[in-house]
């Protein structure tokens, strides 16, 4: 049974260490998906170097160079259309998004966020778990919308909050559970289980009342991807 490979862009700002899960998870043939681009607004992001070294095309775009946000992700996305996506991952992206390209784009883009949302949406997100006394916190991946960290939550991993954590020791836990939460996710979607109607993420077809809980290990034995066609 065939089925299309994935056509994948990422956007990235930072170390690009989910990027790396990506491609190592390509690599392994545990996702069988294509990553098509990479697109980030900081020419020093780490994920740029990791883009290259293993062969994907890597594109920056200044941000300096476009007087407006609107300008900027008006020429970002053209960019990105260029390379035909069947899904845009938002990974570790520190810009916000314009509603105009958000919303043309719902449903094909995904976010990885480093909080169990609702929760602590923006920036430092271990501080403020910390802040709030949780006794879990983790990581989600939704769907982008307009509103910053507010579209459908997919999927979460949850990690135990620590008597003697600090927002750096919280943080490097929470991230060593978003590399696989991230493939996992994507394996669903490449796999045709995951859609998004009407504000509703269904899967398999049902709708998805919460977010899928997600350890480790869960999803990444599942059978050979069904062919939707
Ligand atoms: C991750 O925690 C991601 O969720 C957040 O920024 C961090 C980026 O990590 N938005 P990396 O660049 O993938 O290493």
């Amino acid at each position: 049974m065939t089925h299309p490979t994935h056509r994948i862009a990422v956007l990235a700002s930072g170390h690009g260490s989910n990027l790396q899960a990506l491609i190592d998870a390509i690599g392994q043939g545990i996702l069988a998906a294509e990553l098509v681009g990479v697109f980030s607004d900081r020419p020093q992001a780490g994920a740029l170097r990791r883009a290259e070294a293993a062969g994907v095309p890597a594109v920056v775009t200044g941000v300096a160079d476009f007087p407006t946000r609107r300008e900027f992700d008006e020429h970002l996305f053209s960019r990105i259309d260029r390379v035909h996506p069947d899904l845009i991952v938002c990974a570790g992206y520190m810009r916000l998004l314009s509603e105009r390209e958000v919303t043309a784009r719902m449903g094909r883009m995904i976010n990885i966020h480093p909080s169990l949302l609702p929760a602590f949406k923006g920036l430092r997100t271990h501080q403020q778990a910390l802040d709030a006394g949780a006794v879990v916190h983790g990581a989600s991946v939704h769907f982008v919308s307009p509103e910053l960290d507010g579209g459908p939550v997919i999927s979460q991993a949850r990690v135990p909050v620590l008597a003697d954590d600090d927002a750096a020791a919280l943080g490097r836990r929470v991230l060593e559970r978003e590399h696989p939460l991230l493939v996992q996710t994507l394996r669903l979607f490449t796999q045709g289980r995951i859609e998004l109607l009407d504000q509703r993420i269904l899967l398999d077809g049902r709708e998805l009342d919460t977010p899928l809980q997600l350890g480790p290990d869960d999803l990444l034995d599942t059978p050979a991807p069904r062919n939707p066609a």
